[in-house]
């Protein structure tokens, strides 16, 4: 079963065919009606599961899009209005889904119900964030990185902020396509170890800076993400906005990465906390290229977990 759960868990050969089917999927469809479906169909009579534990606008979106123009149909499913929030396992879920739908995507909170469903289920699982990794973003993000700079490969790419689950996916990414990551944000929201850990062991220089004009010296991509994640109680905002603070991502910050840095953001954004609206919406941000891109890497990742 060809699942995609994660960046550093699927051959870097296949994650290099997805960004180059994608970008070739991209190019064929420039000048078409957005609704428009491809001329090539190959998701033709498969049925998609979307299931939803949180919230979204764009993966919910450009999944849904990404397979009606490929011809497939789709059924959104929120979590809540499933068995599956009333106690049925996960397992249980996966084996019947299984009988009805040819892929499952889901967006949860804890990784083991990712991984329970992917082990159940006779179709291919395609991860839609949890609460540690996002690996559609970030193949959404170096797509993004290759379409305007070229090649992504030794390039230094600088997080700002909370090492959270994009983060996670990032670092994954550096490992398999071999680019540097500096961390930088305070300690107590450093990324986890153990995935520091397996992109130094792929060859990756992974640096943790403090101070945030150090960090983005010299640096290709800067990247930002909220502050208060999903699945962050509300509690903490307070407490993390303070921790936070000094890591916005602002004109004066990036005045100290290359003159040509791009600047990401996975969206949705507190504008003018993570970063500002002067950089959001300035010469280096690509953002919603970002987003587009969501939907043309995702269906690069369904063809590829179909084999079609
Ligand atoms: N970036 C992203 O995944 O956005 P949504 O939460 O809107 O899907
Ligand atoms: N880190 C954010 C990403 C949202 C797409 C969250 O998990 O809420």
């Amino acid at each position: 079963m060809t699942h995609f759960l994660d960046i550093h868990k699927t051959d870097p050969v296949a994650l290099r065919g997805i960004i180059d089917n994608a970008q070739a999927m991209k190019t064929a469809r420039a000048g078409r009606t957005r609704g428009a479906t491809d001329d090539e169909q190959p998701l033709a009579g498969h049925m998609v599961a979307l299931i939803f534990e949180k919230p979204s606008t764009r993966t919910r979106v450009s999944f849904d899009v990404g397979v009606r123009q490929m011809g497939g149909e789709t059924m959104l499913l929120s979590g809540a209005d499933m068995q599956l929030g009333h106690g049925e396992t996960i397992a249980d879920t996966a084996r019947v889904l299984s009988r009805y739908v040819d892929l499952i995507m889901i967006r949860t909170f804890d990784e083991s119900v990712l991984l329970d469903m992917a082990e159940y289920a006779d179709v291919p699982v395609i991860n839609g964030l949890t609460d540690r990794t996002h690996p559609c973003q970030i193949m959404a993000d170096v797509m993004t990185y290759e379409e305007h700079r070229g090649p992504i490969a030794g390039k230094k790419v600088v997080w700002c902020g909370d090492g959270n689950n994009v983060c996670a996916s990032f670092l994954h990414a550096a490992g398999q396509f071999g680019f540097d990551l500096t961390f930088t944000g305070p300690m107590q929201l450093d990324p986890e170890g153990e995935f520091v850990g397996l992109a130094r062991k792929s060859g990756s220089r992974i640096v943790i800076e403090r101070d945030p004009v150090k960090a983005v010296e010299g640096a290709d991509l800067v990247v930002a993400d909220t502050w208060v994640s999903m699945h962050d109680s509300q509690s903490t905002k307070e407490r993390r906005h303070n921790m936070l603070r000094p890591y916005q991502v602002n004109q004066e910050l990036m005045r100290h990465a290359k003159a040509d840095a791009l600047f990401m953001h996975c969206l949705p954004a507190h504008r003018e906390d993570e970063a500002t609206s002067a950089v959001m919406d300035g010469p280096h941000s690509v953002i919603f290229d970002e987003a587009e891109n969501r939907l043309h890497a995702q269906k690069a990742v369904m063809r590829w977990c179909l084999g079609v």
